[in-house]
């Protein structure tokens, strides 16, 4: 079994990151969107799969109330994260390859851009064994997106420069270490991958969800939560350095990365309360796979 560890929110995506990308991203807007493209009944026991900080597990307690639903990751800072912030949900430490449950134990399994990261023999097969008879596998896979960000918030001085490059080679094989998208497929090879592993009437749909501060039907809340879940992206990646490289930079330096980096997001919402429009946006190409068993 892979061992549980905390590799993947230390280097890859760190827990503010992820949990505020996908809260907005799996937030009640998007509801109907979802529902529609996932066709599953209320009441029915849910396994997630790769579930990180919890997000979508939330937003499947408030859509399907009646659900028993399990969230598993191998990561354990983002399962101790979700247990205290996503109540009505079950979390566990485990390996997708190898999920500890018995045969025919869940009437849906649901994943989202986790298949890419998993040996599709096991993360498939795993969740063909672990669903009942007439059971709905949901595999959420991230498309090639758009990332516009704000001009105020693109740049980067000669200084952070110089620290990103002192720094690099500590990064140099962390995605390869954690197997980051070492499983990756395109549109054709996932549904023939699903089918490949026993499962039947497989479709796909795609959602595209697009996050962007200045939109007419953007809140004033949302809107600062997108700004603010940006911020946390870009304060991560410094986490990440620290924790890759701590050694290479001094406190004194760091702290005025951060002061930097935080300077540009408050430059960024100050634009945004003086209505001055800087039209950034985010948006997710989400392929949705559907396979029953
Ligand atoms: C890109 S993140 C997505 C997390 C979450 N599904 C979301 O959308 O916020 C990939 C997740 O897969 C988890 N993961 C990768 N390999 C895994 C494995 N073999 N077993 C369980 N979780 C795994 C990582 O820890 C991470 O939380």
């Amino acid at each position: 079994m892979t061992a549980v560890n905390r590799d993947w929110s230390t280097f890859i995506q760190g827990i503010g990151t992820l949990h505020s990308s996908r809260t907005l991203r799996f937030s009640d807007e998007f509801r109907e969107r979802y529902m529609d493209a996932f066709r599953i009944p209320d009441g029915c026991r849910i396994l997630e799969v790769g579930c990180g900080t919890g997000a979508l597990a939330a937003s499947l307690r408030r859509w399907y109330p009646a659900a028993q639903i399990t969230g598993l990751d191998r990561d354990s800072a983002f399962v101790s994260f979700a247990r205290k912030h996503c109540p009505g949900v079950r979390f566990l430490e485990g390996d997708a390859a190898a999920l500890d449950f018995p045969d025919g134990s869940f009437d849906v399994t649901v994943s989202n851009t986790v298949a890419e990261h998993v040996d599709p023999a096991r993360f498939f097969a795993e969740q063909y064994r672990v669903l009942r008879l007439g059971g709905v596998c949901l595999t959420l896979s991230a498309r090639r997106g758009i990332h516009a960000p704000a001009p105020c918030v693109n740049g980067q001085t000669d200084f952070e420069r110089e620290i990103w490059d002192r720094v690099s080679a500590r990064f140099d094989g962390i995605e390869e270490r954690v197997g980051m998208g070492r499983y990756a497929m395109d549109e054709r090879e996932y549904p023939r991958c699903l089918e490949a592993h026993g499962f039947r009437n497989v479709s796909t749909a795609y959602l595209a969800i697009a996050l962007t501060p200045d939109g007419p039907d953007c809140s004033r809340s949302r809107a600062r939560a997108m700004i603010e879940a940006e911020r946390l992206s870009a304060l991560d990646a410094l986490s990440a350095l620290e924790a890759a490289a701590g050694d290479l930079v001094s406190g004194d330096e760091l702290a005025r990365m951060r002061a930097l980096a935080n300077g540009r997001f408050d430059e960024r919402l100050a634009l945004y309360e003086a209505g001055e429009k800087q039209w950034d946006t985010s948006v997710s190409l989400t392929m949705v796979l559907r396979g029953e068993k």
